[in-house]
């Protein structure tokens, strides 16, 4: 049943929801425009804030799901942190999709509020306030992935989930490669920016 539960989770994590939805609305694959990310915010990039908006919370849904499931088929915390890592595995790197996938932020937040939702909310807060002052998605997702272990830790959730939200924030670091230069060169695209400022 565990392993099961972490097949399911990386299959549900592998349904790329801004590729399906780009498709759909605009007949283009998302991972060929904007950041080339499929992911809520190049969806908010490309095509507004409607699809961007469906992706966010539909990716957010996967890792509910994921967290739901394992819960039910195992009862077992430490299954479902695993669980957490294989729906963001999914997500980030789809079976369905060529392995082509999102950056994981969106269904990691899923995943955290499974783990604790007073965590969630500290982690959403904290990236809705850095994204407001400084307009880059990128740094307040690696503020969730950062503050999330932490939070975790301070209250007092079991080991498991503390160990796996370090893995997500390692997860999250990776995929973020390229925006952690840019962050750092000043090219990061700032949320409403359709490409880099230097090219
Ligand atoms: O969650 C993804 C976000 O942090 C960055 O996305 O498209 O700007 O690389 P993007």
């Amino acid at each position: 049943m565990v392993l099961l539960s972490w097949v399911l989770s990386y299959l549900i994590g592998s349904i790329s929801f801004s590729y399906l939805i780009a498709k759909k609305v605009a007949g283009i694959d998302i991972r060929s425009h904007g950041s080339g990310n499929a992911g809520a915010t190049n969806t908010l990039r490309v095509l507004g804030k409607g699809p961007g908006i469906a992706v966010l919370l539909l990716d957010a849904v996967k890792g509910i799901a994921a967290m739901g499931l394992t819960h039910l088929m195992t009862g077992d915390p430490a299954a479902y942190a695993v669980a957490g890592l294989f729906v963001i595995a999914g997500h980030n790197w789809p079976i369905f999709f060529g392995f082509r996938g999102g950056k994981g932020i969106a269904t990691t937040l899923g995943v955290v509020l499974g783990f604790s939702p007073l965590a969630f909310l500290i982690a959403a807060v904290m990236a809705v306030v850095v994204i407001a002052i400084t307009r880059f998605v990128s740094l307040g997702s690696l503020v969730i992935v950062t503050v999330i272990p932490f939070t975790l830790y301070l209250l007092d959730k079991p080991i498991s989930f503390i160990w796996a939200s370090l893995a997500i924030a390692i997860f999250a670091y990776i995929r973020h490669y390229n925006n952690i230069r840019n962050l750092l060169s000043g090219n990061e695209r700032k949320l409403g920016e359709k490409s880099n400022r230097k090219l």
